[in-house]
């Protein structure tokens, strides 16, 4: 089955958060300080989540990436990716994360059956990422990085978030990973979320990034896979890994968009940008299959075709990508 919105777009992937708690503080994601820690209560049961789930599935999504926060925080998420690796009609388990606790955990997420890890990571120098991540240990990752590979994981793509004067310089090195390591790497535009004075100055556009590449090397395009959704892949010739283009904010992205989010407090949502969310509640507790069903189909059909966001004007509410899982 096949789950289409209003303007034709194949919807056939979940991003599913389990928590918008977090080990780090990326400067671009949270605020310094007065996060508030959500109750248990508000937080989706993995009973809750699986059932969002089976009903996604049952509709036609095919592929699910859990989120957070920072999902590896979360107490018993190696059974409930166990769980879900065994959901009929499933193709496509992935997950995406700091890599903070990868060294300890691949292992077992591997077991679980998770076919693909993200990791983020946005600088390749101790200090820049200490700051970029208000704290975060580079050397705990880069071992989370090669454990992943020793478990047998398919090298992690990494996600850099571009922020100019802060790890632009670093382009190049990303690149070279591509060469050297066969990782693959997606390079995202900054996207304003938390409006810290001054944000404009981090902006740095996908186009900008690839012209910078491309002074260098030559880029070949490289054809998408069934879910590869928004990102431009291009590869260096020879080399193993990919380089992706997510220019969320500077557009070619909406007519490409093939996901849903539903959010660890069950807030559904058709667009990351977007006000508009549901709340899947009501039809969790107690659960109502029916409902849910119609209710996350009627989400699909409300996508909205495109946002409005930019750089120069953003004027949606402020959220944090640790509340809705990137
Ligand atoms: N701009 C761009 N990317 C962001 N992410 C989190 N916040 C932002 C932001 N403001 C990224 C993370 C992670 C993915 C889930 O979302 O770095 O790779
Ligand atoms: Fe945590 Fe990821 Fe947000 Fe950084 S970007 S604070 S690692 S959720």
């Amino acid at each position: 089955m096949q789950l289409t919105d209003s303007v034709g777009r194949n919807i056939n992937y979940l991003r599913l958060s389990v928590t918008d708690r977090c080990n780090m503080r990326c400067f671009y994601c949270m605020p310094k300080e007065g996060v508030v820690n959500r109750g248990h209560d508000a937080v989706l049961s993995y009973e809750e989540l699986q059932l969002i789930a089976e009903s996604a599935v049952g509709l036609g999504i095919e592929k699910i990436r859990i989120t957070g926060g920072e999902p590896l925080v979360r107490a018993g998420i190696v059974d409930f990716l166990a769980r879900l690796s065994s959901l009929p009609g499933l193709r496509h388990l992935a997950l995406t994360t700091n890599g903070l606790l990868l060294a300890d955990m691949a292992k077992e997420l591997y077991q679980a059956g998770v076919q693909r890890l993200n990791v983020s990571l946005d600088s390749l120098n101790p200090e820049t990422f200490s700051e970029i991540t208000r704290g975060g240990d580079l050397k705990r990752v880069l071992d989370g990085l090669d454990a992943a590979e020793k478990a047998g994981f398919p090298p992690p793509k990494i996600n850099v978030v571009i922020m100019r004067g802060v790890n632009d310089a670093e382009i190049m090195s990303f690149v070279e990973m591509t060469r050297l390591r066969g990782s693959s790497i997606r390079f995202i535009e900054y996207m304003p979320v938390v409006r810290d004075e001054g944000w404009q100055r981090f902006c740095i556009s996908g186009e900008e990034i690839l012209q910078r590449i491309a002074a260098s090397y030559q880029l070949e395009q490289v054809d998408k896979g069934p879910f590869a959704g928004p990102s431009r892949d291009y590869r260096i010739p020879g080399a193993v890994g990919s380089i992706g283009i997510i220019t969320a904010v500077s557009g070619h992205f909406c007519s490409e968009c093939n996901r849903i989010r539903v959010t660890s407090t069950g807030q559904a949502k058709g667009c990351l940008f977007s006000d508009e969310k549901t709340d899947l509640v009501p039809f969790l507790r107690p659960p109502d299959r029916d409902t849910l069903a119609q209710v996350l189909r009627g989400i699909v059909s409300n996508k909205p075709e495109r946002h409005g966001i930019s750089c120069n004007s953003y004027e949606h509410q402020n959220f944090s990508m640790a509340q809705i899982g990137g």
